[in-house]
């Protein structure tokens, strides 16, 4: 992608300037960010989504007057005799990943990649009758709101009283004290960073796309590296026994000696000492595929001479050492290197770049399209353009 270009999609602004002015830091209403823009999934089909039990749905109803609102949750799947009708107001179907189940919205999801891949999480639709909205809330993390049907009047602000509802099934917040007041229309898109709070109501039924970013929270990555570091370290570490030839004779024999707590410090700092060990854990942790994708070879028997694409639930990273591909790290130099890197960031290789891998490489993305990582490319990339 080409970072200095001024892009509609961010109203005219580079995906540098949005970067460096909003991203993480304050609120962007971009108008028409998507001239003329048409639900990418019809009503029904969002319902037959919500309808998968391997798809993760809700259904957010609220009661009550404007003065005295409550709200009702419920988790999918959901038959469509299971959904209030759509006359009823106030209610709101969410359903989540859209973007690994639908190559329109894994389309409309790649408009966003001037945001390293490592921070995207998924496209979340969600439906709304006359009326609906989740309530008052803040999120964790950035997102792009993008009205993809129908109007929805948003209030915004930066809230210092983050104190929530009590017996509420969602985060809503007790007092909201909205600062900014926007309807959107199909096609303008509001980008708020981590922590903004908002509140959507749909005026007439209308339809949002969420395009939400993960950021990993401190202790839960420590964790996951933590484990994946301890189960590759009989590998990368040699094994060194406890030694003490100088322990005198104990009268408190049920005492650690200080010597072991010592010892079992090293251990830890030695554990984590290794660079490589560590940033191989993390692409590892950061490339695992979204809980709900399974892979499905389709074309089998079939080289990597058309060209190859990633699957839509593939995640492939990589970094100055690796390439990270659902999980999985490897280690490629040189040209190999160059192409496989460029597979991730572009999402697909053409025959002819396909033709300038090793045979080795070339194996490698043969199995990968066994796994149904990879598929081959269809005739329209074979250009490369
Ligand atoms: C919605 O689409 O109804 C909710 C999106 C959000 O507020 O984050
Ligand atoms: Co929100």
């Amino acid at each position: 992608m080409q970072v200095d270009l001024p892009l509609p999609l961010l109203g005219g602004l580079s995906p540098a300037q949005f970067m460096k002015r909003y991203w993480h830091k304050k609120p962007l209403l971009i108008r028409q960010a998507i001239p003329g823009m048409q639900p990418l999934l019809e009503r029904n089909a969002l319902m037959d989504l919500a309808a998968r039990d391997d798809v993760q749905s809700r259904l957010v109803i609220q009661q009550g007057d404007t003065a005295k609102q409550s709200w009702r949750l419920r988790h999918g799947p959901f038959t469509r005799r299971s959904l209030p009708p759509f006359k009823q107001a106030g209610w709101t179907l969410l359903v989540q990943s859209v973007d690994l189940l639908d190559a329109r919205v894994q389309d409309l999801r790649e408009q966003f990649r001037f945001v390293p891949d490592a921070r995207l999480d998924d496209v979340m639709i969600s439906y709304a009758s006359d009326g609906g909205g989740v309530g008052p809330h803040f999120d964790s993390y950035d997102v792009f709101l993008l009205q993809a049907q129908g109007q929805r009047r948003w209030r915004i602000g930066r809230q210092k009283d983050l104190r929530l509802q009590e017996g509420m099934p969602l985060k809503i917040l007790a007092d909201f004290t909205p600062e900014q007041e926007f309807v959107l229309e199909a096609g303008d898109m509001l980008y708020l960073p981590p922590r903004y709070a908002h509140d959507g109501v749909a005026k007439g039924e209308c339809m949002t796309y969420s395009i939400g970013f993960r950021a990993p929270d401190q202790v839960e990555l420590a964790q996951s590296v933590l484990q994946g570091i301890a189960e590759q370290l009989t590998d990368a570490m040699p094994s060194k026994r406890y030694r003490d030839p100088g322990q005198t004779a104990c009268d408190r024999p049920a005492q650690i000696p200080l010597a072991m707590q010592a010892f079992a410090r090293d251990a830890l700092t030695n554990a984590l000492r290794d660079p490589d060990l560590l940033a191989r854990t993390l692409g590892e942790h950061l490339s695992e595929p979204a809980a709900a994708v399974w892979f499905h070879a389709q074309d089998v028997a079939c080289g990597v001479q058309h060209g190859v694409r990633l699957d839509r639930g593939t995640r492939m990273l990589y970094d100055e050492h690796y390439v990270f591909i659902n999980g999985e790290s490897f280690q490629a130099s040189g040209r190999d290197a160059q192409l496989v890197r460029q597979l991730a960031d572009s999402h697909y290789l053409d025959a002819r770049q396909c033709a300038r891998l090793s045979a080795s490489a070339a194996r490698l993305l043969g199995q990968w399209l066994d796994c149904g990582w990879l598929h081959v490319l269809e005739s329209d990339k074979t250009l490369g353009l």
